[in-house]
């Protein structure tokens, strides 16, 4: 298989200095990376419009590194996803995948013996970012045990390349936003088109140009409630669907977008004015939207209406669709009530996480 290497870079220089979470215990090098939500624009931003991220820190992925005895080869440990296997036993396995390209990143020549273990408390397939977080945990667990400072652009470039391999065409706005710990701003500047299976491994796929990255201002607290369909969805599914709606209508398909791009223009407006009232009705316009696009479904849009119903600002799915989560975003007053009503309207789980004011 031939790999692309060339990483997603920043149109202009973001510090690459974020900080990179671990410690060192017995032996033993660990690392994690936070989940995230899309606050708004998700598959338009695989067309090249803009979507706004936000890093979830209340959920995440540990990756922990530990050396294992001569000759046995690197180990990957997954527990909860019930699985365990050796990188040379299954080399085309993504995440046997990333660790070489990690370690040969990593200027490694002979790889030491290892076992990498990996937990996390993200719910797999529910736009959450989980893959994502995983193969960030990784990255940065190998390079601590070699006590290597990688930079989180050169982090979100080696993610990138392992989420193409589960999602096919990843936009890239899960890696950086997990990679960068930051609320982003993000828009690709190449089209990307879901391709066949050998095309999606192929070197020449069309993803050349770097995507624009910006750090975002929020002036005000944004008060958010997660809550989760329980219904596992692969991302590759909605978005496969999306492309091939995209090509039977491509003039509706583009006006749904731009209008998605709209909705980003105005969040992001009112994140940095600090107008969070202003932010629930884009986020109920673009709800709307992925509803024309196809991808939410009768659970998400029944727990969107049961939080509207209970009084949040605005609510929208989050991530793929099809299942996964939806977000509302609340005030003090209503974030009780809300979350009551998304429990009766069927959540499996409520989470409430605030983002804090940052100045970009
Ligand atoms: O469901 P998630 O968390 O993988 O989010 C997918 C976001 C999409 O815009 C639908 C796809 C992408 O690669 O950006």
């Amino acid at each position: 298989m031939t790999t692309d290497h060339r990483p997603p870079t920043t149109d202009h220089q973001l510090s690459s200095d974020a900080q990179v979470p671990s410690s060192v215990v017995g032996g033993q090098w660990s690392a994690f990376a936070p989940g995230k939500l899309i606050l708004c624009g998700e598959h338009a931003v695989v067309y090249r419009r803009p979507a706004i991220a936000l890093p979830l820190h209340d959920v995440r992925a540990v990756a922990t590194v530990a050396m294992s005895a001569p000759g046995s080869g690197i180990t990957i440990d997954a527990p909860d996803l019930g699985r365990r296997w050796l990188v040379d036993g299954r080399p085309s396995d993504p995440l046997s995948e990333l660790v070489v390209a990690a370690l040969k990143h990593l200027s490694v020549a002979t790889y030491p013996d290892l076992t990498i273990s990996i937990t996390s408390n993200i719910p797999v397939a529910s736009g959450m970012g989980s893959g994502a977080a995983v193969a960030t945990a990784v990255v940065r667990a190998l390079a601590q045990f070699l006590a290597h400072e990688l930079p989180a652009d050169q982090v979100a470039a080696l993610v990138y390349q392992s989420e193409r391999r589960f999602h096919g065409t990843p936009s890239g706005i899960d890696n950086t936003v997990i990679a960068y710990e930051r609320p982003i701003w993000f828009q690709r500047t190449v089209d990307q088109e879901p391709k066949s299976e050998d095309q999606r491994t192929s070197s020449s796929m069309a993803h050349g140009l770097p995507p624009t990255v910006d750090f975002i201002t929020i002036a005000a607290p944004l008060a958010l409630l997660i809550g989760d369909t329980g219904i596992r969805s692969a991302t590759s599914l909605p978005v496969g669907e999306v492309h091939r709606r995209r090509q039977a209508e491509p003039a509706r398909y583009e006006v749904l977008f731009d209008s998605a791009a709209e909705v980003a223009l105005g969040v992001r407006d009112a994140l940095v004015a600090g107008d969070v009232s202003a932010i629930g009705p884009l986020l109920d316009r673009n709800h709307a939207l992925l509803q024309q696009i196809g991808v939410s479904s009768l659970e998400l849009d029944r727990l969107v209406d049961a939080a509207r119903s209970a009084g949040a600002l605005g609510a929208k799915l989050s991530g793929a669709g099809w299942g996964g989560v939806m977000l509302a975003l609340v005030t003090p007053n209503s974030c009780e009530s809300v979350t009551a009503a998304l429990q009766a309207a069927g959540a499996v789980r409520v989470l409430s996480t605030t983002v804090a004011p940052i100045q970009r």
